[in-house]
C-alpha cells in the first residue's frame, strides 16, 4: 500500500469484482472526457486537481460539452488559461495536452497509449449509449471504448434524472463491461454549506476511484460524543 508500490488499477472485467485501488502520489496519466450534460463545475474542478498534483492529463471535449462548458463557467475556448487559470501560469508544458473530439488519430485513441484512467466528467446520456452500444465515432467514446478492451479503469459519471430504462440499460452494459458507474450524486451528512462543498464531495469520489491523493473534506467520521439520536449503541 505504499507509494512506491502503486500499479495501474486493473478492471479485470466487471461482473461485481472489485477493483484493487490504492492511492499514491507518483505523477500518472489520466484521460477525461467532457459530454454535453450539465456538470463544469464537476470536470474544472477536478481538472485543477489532478494537475496541481503533478500528474498528466488528456482531455478531449464533445461539442456539446463545449457549449456546456461556455454556458455554465464562460470557458470559450479550450486553453490552460481559461480551463485552469489558477494554475496556468506555472503549469509546466506536456502536463495538459487538449485533443479535438474529431480526431480519432489521437494518441488516447490507441491501446497502445499506456493511462492509468478515464473519467467522463459530467457524461451525458448521448455519450452513456454510445459507449455503451460501442457505437462512438468521436475521439471521446472511442477513448473510452479503448479504456474498457484494455480493462483500465473507466469512471463514467452520467448526469440526468430521472433515468429511462434505456439510460439504466446502458449503464449496466456498462458496469458489466468493468466501468464504474459514478453519477454525481451528493450526500449531505457532511453539510456542506456552498455548491463547491457539494462539487467536491463528487469530484473526491472520483480522484479516489483513481487512487489519487487529495485533501478533499469527502469522509464521513464518526466523532466521539456525536449523540445523533438514532445513533446504533447510543444513549
Ligand atoms: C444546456 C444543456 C444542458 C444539457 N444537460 C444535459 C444533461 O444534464 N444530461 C444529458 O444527458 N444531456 C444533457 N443535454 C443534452 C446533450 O448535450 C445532448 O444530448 C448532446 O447530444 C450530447 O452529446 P455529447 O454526449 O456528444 O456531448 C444538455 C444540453 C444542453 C444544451
Amino acid at each position: 500500500m505504499c507509494a512506491g508500490s502503486w500499479r495501474p488499477a486493473v478492471n479485470r472485467a466487471g461482473r461485481g469484482e472489485r477493483r484493487e485501488v490504492t492511492v499514491n502520489a507518483t505523477p500518472r496519466k489520466f484521460v477525461l472526457g467532457i459530454s454535453g450534460a450539465s456538470g463544469a463545475a464537476y470536470s474544472l474542478r477536478f481538472m485543477r486537481l489532478l494537475l496541481e498534483r503533478g500528474h498528466e492529463l488528456h482531455l478531449v471535449v464533445s461539442d456539446y460539452g463545449r457549449r456546456l462548458l461556455f454556458d455554465e463557467a464562460g470557458v470559450r475556448e479550450l486553453s490552460a488559461e481559461t480551463l485552469v487559470p489558477e494554475i496556468a501560469a506555472g503549469l509546466p508544458s506536456g502536463r495538459l495536452f487538449i485533443h479535438p473530439n474529431k480526431d480519432v488519430g489521437a494518441v488516447i485513441a490507441s491501446g497502445s497509449f499506456l493511462h492509468s484512467g478515464m473519467v467522463v466528467l459530467p457524461c451525458s446520456s448521448a455519450s452513456l449509449g454510445a459507449m455503451a452500444t460501442g457505437s462512438g465515432s468521436n475521439l471521446l467514446t472511442r477513448a473510452a471504448m479503448v479504456t474498457l478492451k484494455e480493462r483500465r479503469p473507466l469512471i463514467v459519471c452520467h448526469r440526468e434524472m430521472p433515468l429511462s430504462l434505456i439510460d439504466i440499460r446502458n449503464m449496466e452494459t456498462l458496469a458489466l463491461a468493468g466501468a464504474t458507474i459514478c453519477s454525481p450524486n451528493p450526500g449531505f451528512y457532511l453539510n456542506p454549506k456552498r455548491v463547491e462543498d457539494i462539487v467536491d464531495f463528487t469530484v473526491g469520489k472520483v480522484l479516489d476511484l483513481l487512487g489519487v491523493e487529495h485533501d478533499l473534506r469527502t469522509r464521513w467520521e464518526h466523532h466521539e460524543g456525536d449523540h445523533s439520536p438514532n445513533r446504533v449503541g447510543g444513549e
